[in-house]
């Protein structure tokens, strides 16, 4: 595990060395929990938002994208139940005067017994060797089953207090279980309250009675309240979707994991509306379509699985999670939630508009069933920059660190590099780069040794190198290096346009979604 951190802390370095993500506002020190995008990571972004967009809208001729605005009227969220129950519990350490989420501080403490159980069983491997039966010693040895019984009934104690909401009983595990304030190191907490996750903010002039409005905490609430505009003008027939690609906003408190989780982030919504009764059906088809779209990027079948939900929000009838193995181990990436009528109801009920579909075949209305799929776009990021990246001991004792983006989503498609800046060999790159940035995005890079220029092109995942060497001038032809393998072959420049195609772009990952 300790291993996996140090990796993680090389990511997330990397990324920032290679203008993939920086802290925002680093020159004031940073703001906890923002981050923005650069050079490559904005492309990398693009191209994973592409890559969602087109399979949702092009894929689907019943799907229609929108763009609605952040700013929404307030009673939105009074109706959606953002005001009222969109709570984390929060715990304040007296002396050290931080405030943490109680239940992540009670997860923090299970994580440590878990790590003693590891570390029992791995000093028991190396003492009993290739005998060594891990199930029969955990069963057995009389340390290890004293804390997996100490964890399961904890875990127990804390899934019933977080499902009941009882902040008392969150506490009392807290005071049980003797948890320290990581800083202080003292037991001086307060109460645990709520604390809501919406940022507010004011509109209008505050000597008038200024409103208060929010920014959104999920893009979902946009499409629900633009259901009517969008069937009626698209003559939309169920079963059809809305997707959307926006910003949302969460006041998180315990913000970690680099962009895993943040204050300021952007999610991939799509709404699925359906009859009624047709639901279980629906959500399976998402189901199984979501994670075949994640596996068809080909960052390993391993990476993934999923987390159906025991226990479902008071409005939903079935909800599973993507979940991606991450440096920190397998987190949510997606939620694909069967979220009934509850959401197109509420507002039915707050808007006083009557939000119902005339269904042609059963000559009736009511109010559609919804299929909800919902993914974060940079925890899609991390896991495809987690996945990529590899430092690589080369023959001769030299290294390299690669990304080995998916070549569709990779920030640069190919380099161009002349072998030396001289005798005509630069104009030749030029013209090359001249023809192929119309349909790639094609760099140039004529500094430092040719070694140099290929290591600085795999740190951002560029598939292709195109080398332009004295031979080019004599028959028109270059080397193209491909990034993982760092073969080379001579191809013809004429070719290079169709080989380069066919390898990176969007449409034939689309076309593994068939
Ligand atoms: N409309 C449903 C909804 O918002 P969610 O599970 O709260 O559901 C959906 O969020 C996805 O949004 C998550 O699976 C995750 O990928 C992403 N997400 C949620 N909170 C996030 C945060 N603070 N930072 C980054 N991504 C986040």
């Amino acid at each position: 595990m300790a291993q996996q951190e140090d990796v993680f802390k090389k990511i997330i370095a990397h990324s920032k060395e290679y203008g993939f993500v920086f802290p925002s506002s680093e020159i004031y020190d940073g703001l906890s929990a923002v981050y923005d995008y650069g050079q490559n990571g904005v492309e990398l972004k693009n191209n994973i938002k592409r890559y969602w967009w087109e399979a949702m809208t092009l894929l689907h001729e019943n799907i229609v994208g929108i763009d609605s605005a952040i700013f929404m009227h307030p009673t939105i969220w009074k109706a959606s139940g953002h005001v009222d129950a969109f709570n984390d519990p929060l715990i304040d350490n007296r002396d050290s005067k931080k405030r943490y989420r109680a239940d992540v501080l009670i997860e923090d403490h299970i994580a440590k017994i878990d790590d003693k159980i590891n570390k029992e069983v791995e000093k028991a491997r190396k003492r009993f060797g290739e005998s060594f039966d891990e199930e029969m010693f955990c069963q057995t040895n009389a340390r290890v089953k004293e804390h997996k019984d100490h964890r399961e009934a904890l875990h127990q104690r804390f899934s019933d207090a977080m499902n009941d909401n009882d902040l008392k009983a969150l506490r009392q595990i807290i005071i049980d279980e003797e948890i320290v304030d990581p800083i202080s190191g003292t037991k001086n907490w307060t109460e645990v309250r709520q604390f809501n996750l919406m940022f507010r903010t004011e509109m209008g002039s505050t000597a008038d009675g200024a409103m208060t409005v929010y920014l959104r905490p999920e893009t979902a609430q946009g499409i629900f309240v633009n259901y009517l505009n969008v069937q009626k003008t698209g003559r939309m027939r169920i079963p059809f979707g809305i997707a959307q690609i926006g910003k949302a906003f969460r006041n998180e408190i315990v913000a970690r994991q680099f962009i895993f989780r943040m204050r300021e982030f952007e999610q991939m919504e799509m709404q699925f509306f359906v009859r009624p009764g047709d639901e279980m059906k629906w959500f399976g088809y998402w189901k199984e379509w979501r994670l075949r779209w994640h596996k068809a990027l080909g960052l390993g079948d391993d990476k993934y699985r999923y987390h159906d939900h025991e226990k479902l929000a008071h409005y939903a009838n079935a909800a599973t999670d993507i979940e991606f193995r991450m440096p920190f181990g397998f987190k949510e990436v997606e939620g694909i939630h069967s979220r009934t009528n509850f959401d197109l109801s509420q507002h039915e009920k707050f808007s006083g508009k009557k939000i119902q579909y005339f269904d042609p075949e059963l000559n009736q209305s009511y109010t559609p069933y919804v299929i909800e799929t919902s993914i974060g776009v940079d925890r899609m990021f991390l896991s495809v920059l987690c996945s990529s990246y590899e430092e690589q001991k080369l023959e001769g004792g030299d290294s390299r660190v690669v990304l080995h983006l998916p070549a569709a989503l990779a920030p640069v498609k190919c380099a161009v590099m002349p072998l030396v800046r001289k005798d005509g060999l630069p104009e030749k790159a030029r013209e090359i780069v001249d023809d192929l940035k119309f349909d790639f995005s094609t760099h140039y890079d004529e500094k430092d040794s040719i070694g140099k220029r290929y290591r600085r092109q795999d740190a951002v995942g560029t598939p292709y190198c195109i080398t332009v060497d004295h031979q080019t001038l004599e028959d028109n032809t270059v080397t193209l290096r491909h990034r993982d393998s760092m073969e080379q072959e001579r191809v013809a420049i004429a070719d290079l346009h169709k080989l380069i195609h066919d390898r990176v772009s969007l449409n034939s990952l689309l076309r593994k979604l068939k």
